[in-house]
C-alpha cells in the first residue's frame, strides 16, 4: 500500500481507539473525507473486541452505508458497490484494524460509512462513521491580461492531499500542473483531469464559436408586425448576447442584452443591418450582420392616395 499510487486516497494516522465498556469500540482513521470522481478512496478504522474474544473472523466484519429492513447492507453485497470494493483487515496494537478500499468513485458514493462487526450475539456498529464526499473537478477561469488567460482545476470540496492535473486541450494531453495559460478568445476545448484518473475529468470549457442569428417569422417583415431576432452560439462557461445595428457609417452601437432582440410592433425605421455578439470568460465572438428590410403594409398605401 503506496500512498504515492496513482489517484489513490489513504489516510493513515495513529489515533488511541475509544473502547466502550462491554469491550466493543470503534475508531475511525479519519471522519470526513473528500475525493475527486474516478478517484480510489481508502477508509480505515480499528476496532476493539472484548478480551475473552481472541480470534476474529474477517468475514463477520463489514461496511455499509445503506440499511434494508433495519439491518445494514454490506457494501459487498450491494449492486452499486459489489465489484468495486475490498476489505482488509489485520491485528494492531489496539486491536484489529480494517480497512475498505472503493474504487471508481462516483458522485453518488457521497454518504457515510460505517464499519460493523457482525458476529450474531456480537453486533457492533461504530457510529457515527465516516461522511466521504465525492466531488466533481471543474475549471476556473481567471484573466492574466489582455491577451492570456489562466485556468486552474477545482474540486468542491478540499481534496484533503494535493493531487496532480492533467491538461487536456480538445482530446490530447498538453500539460500537468495546477494551472494552465491559455490565449484568449480561443474556441478550443480545455479540461482538466487527475493525474493516474483519466476516467473523469472537468467539463470542458471553450469561448463561443461565431454565433448565428436567426429571424422569426422568416417571411418578409410588414410594418407593425412582430419579429424576434434570436443569437445562438455553444460555449463553456454559457455565453452572454449583446445586440447591435449599423448605423450609416458610424460603429455599429449596442441596442441590448440577452439572447433575443424582440420588435413587438417593428417599424420600417427598424430596417438596417443587425449582429449580435457572443461573450464568456473565454472569449468573444460577433455574427455576421444580417439584413432587416421592413415593408410597408400594402394595403394602406392605396388609403394614403
Ligand atoms: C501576460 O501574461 C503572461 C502570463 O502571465 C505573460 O507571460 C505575458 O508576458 C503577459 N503579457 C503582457 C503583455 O503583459
Ligand atoms: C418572440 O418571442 C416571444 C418570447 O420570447 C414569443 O412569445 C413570441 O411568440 C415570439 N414571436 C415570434 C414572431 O416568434
Ligand atoms: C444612429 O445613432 C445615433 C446615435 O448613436 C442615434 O441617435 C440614431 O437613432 C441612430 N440611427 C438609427 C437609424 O439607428
Ligand atoms: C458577459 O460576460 C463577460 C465575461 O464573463 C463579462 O465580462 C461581461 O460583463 C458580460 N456582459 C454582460 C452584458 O453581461
Amino acid at each position: 500500500m503506496s500512498s504515492s499510487a496513482g489517484g489513490l486516497v489513504v489516510f493513515l494516522l495513529s489515533v488511541q481507539v475509544i473502547q466502550s465498556q462491554d469491550g466493543w469500540g470503534v475508531t475511525y482513521r479519519q471522519t470526513e473525507v473528500c475525493a475527486a470522481k474516478g478517484e480510489r478512496v481508502m477508509m480505515g478504522c480499528y476496532y476493539t473486541h472484548p478480551p475473552v474474544i481472541t480470534l476474529y473472523d474477517i468475514k463477520d466484519t463489514f461496511w455499509f452505508t445503506k440499511e434494508k429492513d433495519g439491518e445494514p447492507v454490506d457494501l459487498r453485497t450491494d449492486s452499486e458497490y459489489s465489484d468495486r470494493v475490498e476489505y482488509t483487515c489485520h491485528g494492531a496494537i489496539f486491536g484489529v484494524s480494517c480497512t475498505v478500499l472503493i474504487t471508481n468513485l462516483r458522485e453518488s458514493d457521497s454518504a457515510e460509512y460505517k464499519f460493523r462487526t457482525n458476529k450474531p450475539g456480537e453486533k457492533y456498529t461504530g457510529s457515527p462513521g465516516v461522511t466521504l464526499s465525492v466531488t466533481g473537478l471543474q475549471v476556473q477561469v481567471s484573466r492574466s491580461n489582455s491577451t492570456w488567460l489562466e485556468l486552474t482545476c477545482h474540486s468542491s470540496c478540499d481534496l484533503s492531499h494535493h493531487p496532480e492535473y492533467v491538461w487536456f486541450k480538445n482530446e490530447e494531453i498538453i500539460q500537468t500542473g495546477s494551472s494552465l495559460l491559455v490565449s484568449s478568445g480561443s474556441t478550443d476545448r480545455y479540461s482538466c483531469y487527475l493525474k493516474g484518473s483519466l476516467e473523469q475529468g472537468s467539463p470542458a470549457v471553450y469561448g463561443p464559436q461565431r454565433p448565428s442569428v436567426s429571424v422569426s417569422p422568416s417571411a418578409e417583415m410588414m410594418e407593425g408586425g412582430s419579429v424576434n431576432l434570436t443569437c445562438s452560439t455553444d460555449a463553456n462557461p454559457a455565453a452572454n448576447y449583446t445586440w447591435y445595428k449599423e448605423n450609416g457609417t458610424s460603429d455599429p452601437h449596442l441596442l441590448s442584452e440577452g439572447p433575443q432582440l424582440v420588435f413587438i410592433s417593428i417599424q420600417s425605421s427598424d430596417s438596417g443591418r443587425y449582429s449580435c455578439a457572443a461573450e464568456n470568460q473565454l472569449g468573444r465572438k460577433r455574427s455576421d450582420f444580417i439584413s432587416i428590410d421592413v415593408k410597408l403594409e400594402e394595403k394602406k398605401a392605396p388609403q394614403g392616395q
